[in-house]
């Protein structure tokens, strides 16, 4: 069985080949501005290249300007400008599934590749990786859960967490990681109430493996990164198995309830989609919004002006978290499949590509923001029109929960700790491609 096979559409490779399958050349794994050999392209997308993660946005940017429609070495395209990503995302004539994917110019260990053919054939369940009529009927089970209104409901309870998380950090110290202490438990509590996952599993645990099951949303792994998430694909299947047993015998008002009962009604949800929706719900709700939270406050830190602007004017309040995730884009990537033929940009592309949307490109592209694209500028008026939260039909269903999360959870601390700040000039990147965020952000608390 696959878990979620991604945002981006997760190739597991241990290896790149040099060769697109599309017959175009390409250099080594560098990036440059300077045209190498005749018939190698001028620059090249490479999160190996040493800062990367301190700075994708300064490659995108090489990228967007020379090569917006990018052919990537392991044979997907990717996308870097505004326009494309939003025209992409939209387009109910794309697909999302990847049985309709070419084979790509990629190799894996010949045992790794046997393990993804048995695990992949069951298929992928998840409205993520679904077209519709399937999308829409199992979106629908879930998405009354999310509305705004039913959203909005959690606010005391998430404005609760966030002033316990900080209580509970104060008195610890003055200096602390604001990842653990904060941003990581939080949408993590509130995702476990919201399905009612009850509390008892060692939490370090969990991290671990949904750590590990995330990193497949890269493009490219390593062999160990594809072994762990083997195990930590099995370990959270079986602890959700575990937890929906228990939640037959104990049903509440709670979402998996509503889904445990949806199951018991055989057509609208089989077993295999009730366990891969639980876990679509659990991983997305935890491990995108500690990333909003993470990267929005050390943004916040690094532009004084803009901190103390939030700190004090509450007239920012329904826009900043916007800029915020356009900023620094939790999520970085998310992709389409094409099913026929597909112009774009002066290229076409063949049916069967896959098509990778840079949402962090697409949110500095200064065709769209203007000479600030790059800026932090919590007054942004058209803030909302990011990318970050992907778009069309797959649009992110949690975008008001984590939007209300990061909302609370930034305000309380920039209100509370005026005077925070950085305790370190270099917070540690968790070196994941996708799902960008900070594996520790270390915060002295001052008011
Ligand atoms: C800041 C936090 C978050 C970000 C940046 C984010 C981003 C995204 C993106 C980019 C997509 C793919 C959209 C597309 O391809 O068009 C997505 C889909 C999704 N997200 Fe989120 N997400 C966040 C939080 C959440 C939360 C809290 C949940 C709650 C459960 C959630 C649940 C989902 C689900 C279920 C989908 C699949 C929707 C579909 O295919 O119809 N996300 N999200």
């Amino acid at each position: 069985m696959q878990l979620v096979s991604g945002y981006s559409g997760a190739v597991n490779v241990t290896d790149v080949t040099s060769r697109s399958g599309h017959g175009r050349a390409y250099g080594p794994l560098v990036t440059t501005s300077e045209t190498p050999d005749t018939g190698y392209l001028p620059v090249m997308l490479n999160p190996f290249e040493p800062g990367f993660f301190d700075d994708p946005y300064s490659q995108y940017r090489l990228v967007r300007e020379q090569d917006p429609v990018h052919l990537s070495p392991i044979g997907a395209f990717a996308l870097f400008r505004y326009d494309d990503v939003h025209r992409v995302l939209r387009d109910p004539g794309l697909s999302v599934e990847d049985r309709h994917i070419k084979p790509l110019a990629v190799t894996a260990d010949a045992d790794i590749e046997a393990m993804l053919a048995e695990r992949r054939e069951g298929g992928t369940h998840t409205m993520l990786n679904l077209d519709p009529p399937d999308h829409h009927r199992l979106r629908r089970l879930v998405s009354k859960v999310f509305t705004p209104r039913t959203i909005e409901e959690l606010r005391p309870r998430v404005q609760q967490l966030v002033d316990e998380h900080l209580d509970a950090a104060i008195a610890a110290g003055t200096e602390v990681d604001l990842i653990a202490a904060l941003a990581f438990p939080l949408p993590f509590i509130v995702i476990s109430e919201l399905l009612g996952i009850p509390e008892g599993r060692d939490r370090s645990q969990l991290r671990e493996w949904s750590g590990a099951v995330v990193k497949t949303f890269d493009p490219i792994l390593t062999r160990d990164e594809i072994l762990a998430s083997f195990d930590a694909i099995d370990n959270i299947n079986a602890y959700v198995n575990e937890v929906i047993a228990w939640k037959r015998e104990h049903p509440s008002g709670d979402l998996l309830s509503a889904l445990v009962a949806a199951e018991d009604e055989g057509d609208r949800l089989s077993e295999i989609e009730l366990i891969e929706q639980v876990m679509l719900l659990y991983v997305a709700g935890h491990e995108t919004t500690v990333n909003l939270i993470g990267n929005g406050t050390l943004a916040l830190l690094r532009h004084r002006d803009q901190l103390e602007l939030l700190a004090t004017d509450t007239s920012v309040d329904t826009t900043f978290v916007d800029e915020l995730l356009r900023y620094d884009s939790p999520v970085q990537m998310s992709r389409r499949v094409t099913i026929a033929p597909y112009e774009i940009g002066g290229t076409t592309i063949d049916a069967g590509s896959m098509l990778m949307t840079a949402l962090g490109s697409a949110n500095r592209d200064p065709d769209k923001w203007g000479p600030t694209a790059d800026d932090l500028d919590l007054r942004r008026p058209d803030a909302r029109d990011h990318m970050s939260f992907g778009g069309g039909f797959h649009s992110c269903l949690g975008a008001h929960l984590a939007r209300l999360e990061g909302e609370v959870a930034i305000t309380t601390l920039v209100r509370r700790f005026p005077g925070v700040d950085l305790a370190t000039d270099t917070p540690e990147w968790n070196g994941r491609i996708v799902l960008r965020g900070l594996a520790q952000l270390p915060v002295s608390l001052s008011s």
